[in-house]
């Protein structure tokens, strides 16, 4: 029984496996697992086994073009029939693939069956559109059932999907699409927050004077607002009209393993958000087994991920991971805190969740409400918590354990990224636990914390986080960026390994402790934010001559934004510049973009070479040394 909440003993506090979920779980050592999986090929070959391939292939893993890593070579698999028209032939037929609820309690239901009717349909529909086998097609959806059968729709077809996050704005969302050059466009009428709609078709609207790849937009009634449609024909068309008629029949694409899946778009620490692509085979093998093993998913499991689909964690165990499984997935549509903070914990009870996923932002937004919701609530059917995106703080991790978990739920404290795909470091049910670690790599994957040259640094101490040996799920390019892919990730850290971007230490147990990224990347939230992006939309506005960005500290959303900015001539900050500013640069980049600071400066550290030195102006905010100076301008 866990006696203290005080930080420092619960870091060195360990909580030992609940037997009850050991008895039942697919893995039930995990160092034998671990053992198991440095026979890599060996290990994610018999985990490709759970599949229906139309072919097999020929070799796990084809390294003869490194960092162009190749798995399943030659295999021919599909996503959609794994995912959705296997499960039609089982007793999972009539079986709850998704269900569907939101903050106005709406509810729907879509079983395997229908939603492979479903798919079909929209599979036809965008055949129809004359979309092909790699084409792309973008989405720009709240979290509703057509944005699954959309997404599993081109999957089928052999289309690539891009889905934006609805929470970005204009600007943002501008940016991305003209990087995909899509044809077709699928969004909504609206989505539903706090009580509001949020016009999304407007946000649209206005992208569209800019976006001028797409020649046909499907619109999904799905808020109820008013929307305006283009009145030239083919233009715009809603989702309902154009499925119309189409045969729920719909022939399925046999994808080469290494067949374009999705593009995904992430930030980067300079220039444009980086176009993530993922291929279809090896994703899956990931993404399946990952979930199988870390959430332990069996028959009659309620799977509910609560992020959103616009980014990876939604891609991957929103909706993939838990179809190619068979197991029921939750959408939900709607704010942690609305109408009251207690109604994730209602969903749970009245649904009957077993396993949740969620993030620390909104774990440590949740408890400063302290224990008053969670009480109300019967929270029994939970078996197993996971968290992604931050780390997991172990005043946050506590809470959870005692108020959600009741101190008998495990909590998978997951470290992955867009660019990995699947989960890669990560507990097991069956793990040892300390509170505000992911612990250790999962079994097949290898990873190690080394300084610049590539050694492993000693205990306690700061290194980056390096994969050694490719991943099934992992990445395969950037998106017509194949330069920027090798230079990002394979290049600074000699050994030919992929430099995650973060750092960490490692403890005397092995297990891995994540100090955040070493980038000029911000962690909003969970999400990342592009330092240069936050300063281009600052730039973008009449007032702003240069800005930079930093992280600062929040106790609930991880950082927020400090902005230095260098005003033109004539202006000065003001409260009405500084609420300008603001909504600028929300307009621009949306509400991923929490401003903390404005503050006005006559210069900023540079080097020489003219780069704005972020860590000067950190240091300088956290009152720490400043480091070697020796390429600042004016020293
Ligand atoms: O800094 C790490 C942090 O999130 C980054 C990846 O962000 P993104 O690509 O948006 O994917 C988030 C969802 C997979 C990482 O480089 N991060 C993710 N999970 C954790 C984490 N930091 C600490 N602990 C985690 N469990």
């Amino acid at each position: 029984m866990v006696k203290s909440a005080n930080k420092l003993d619960n870091e060195k506090k360990v909580f030992k496996p609940n037997y009850m979920l050991v008895e039942e779980a697919h893995v039930k050592n995990w160092e034998a697992e671990i053992e198991k999986g440095k026979d890599m090929e060996k290990y994610w070959a018999e985990k490709a086994e759970q599949f229906e391939w139309f072919q097999k292939w020929d070799q796990v893993l084809d390294e003869s073009n490194k960092p162009f890593y190749k798995w399943f070579t030659n295999g021919k698999i599909n996503l959609a029939y794994n995912a959705v028209d296997r499960w039609i032939h089982t007793d999972k037929r009539n079986q709850v693939a998704i269900l569907y609820a939101n903050e106005r309690g709406d509810e729907k239901k879509l079983t395997y069956y229908e939603l492979y009717r479903e798919v079909n349909k929209m599979a036809n529909a965008l055949k129809n559109l004359g979309v092909e086998k790699g084409d792309t097609v973008s989405m720009y959806m709240p979290m509703c059932p057509e944005l699954l059968i959309s997404m599993l729709a081109c999957n089928k077809i052999g289309a690539v999907h891009s889905v934006v996050y609805s929470g970005l704005s204009v600007g943002a969302f501008v940016e991305r699409m003209n990087d995909a050059k899509a044809k077709i466009l699928v969004t909504a009428d609206g989505t539903f927050r706090r009580g509001k709609v949020i016009d999304l078709k407007k946000i649209v609207d206005e992208a569209m004077l800019k976006c001028h790849t797409i020649e046909t937009t499907i619109v999904v009634k799905h808020a109820g607002n008013p929307i305006h449609m283009s009145e030239l024909s083919g233009k715009e068309i809603f989702y309902d009209t154009l499925l119309e008629g189409e045969p729920d029949e719909c022939p399925v694409e046999e994808m080469d393993s290494e067949d374009p899946l999705f593009i995904l778009y992430t930030s980067g620490s300079t220039g444009k958000p980086k176009a993530v692509l993922h291929t279809t085979a090896g994703y899956m093998v990931g993404v399946a087994t990952t979930l199988k093993t870390i959430f332990d998913i069996h028959n009659g499991d309620l799977w509910w991920c609560t992020g959103d689909i616009g980014w990876i964690t939604g891609h991957s165990y929103l909706i993939y991971g838990p179809l190619l499984l068979g197991t029921t997935t939750l959408v939900y549509e709607g704010a942690p805190d609305y109408p009251d903070p207690g109604i994730w914990w209602k969903i749970v009870e009245k649904y009957g969740v077993t396993k949740l996923y969620t993030s620390p932002t909104a774990i440590r937004h949740l408890m400063r409400y302290g224990n008053k919701y969670p009480t109300v609530y019967n929270l029994s059917s939970l078996k197993i918590l996971g968290s992604v995106g931050e780390p997991m703080n172990p005043a946050a991790w506590m809470w959870l354990y005692r108020n959600i978990g009741q101190e008998k739920t495990p909590i998978m404290d997951t470290w992955w990224q867009t660019e990995t795909g699947m989960h890669m470091i990560s507990p097991l049910p069956v793990s040892h636990l300390k509170p505000g670690t992911p612990t250790l790599p999962f079994p097949g994957v290898d990873i190690d914390v080394v300084d610049e040259n590539g050694n492993p640094v000693p205990v306690g101490e700061d290194g980056y986080v390096v994969v050694k040996k490719p991943w099934p799920a992992m990445f395969r390019t950037l998106y017509k960026d194949e330069k920027r892919f090798v230079n990002v990730y394979w290049k600074d850290i000699p050994g030919g390994v992929y430099r995650a971007g973060d750092m960490a230490r490692k403890d005397e147990d092995g297990y891995i402790w994540i100090q955040g990224r070493s980038d000029d990347v911000l962690k909003i939230a969970g999400h990342r934010v592009g330092t240069s992006e936050v300063e281009a939309a600052f730039s973008s506005h009449p007032a702003v001559a240069e800005a930079a960005v930093i992280g600062k500290s929040d106790p609930v959303k991880g950082q927020v934004i400090k902005a230095f900015v260098i005003l033109k001539e004539g202006y000065k900050l003001t409260t009405k510049l500084i609420s300008e500013l603001q909504r600028h640069v929300r307009y621009e980049l949306g509400p991923v973009a929490v401003l903390g600071d404005i503050v006005q400066v006559d210069n900023l550290p540079k080097t020489r070479s003219g780069k704005i030195m972020r860590r000067v102006l950190r240091a300088r905010e956290e009152g720490k040394d400043l480091g070697d100076l020796s390429t600042l301008e004016d020293g």
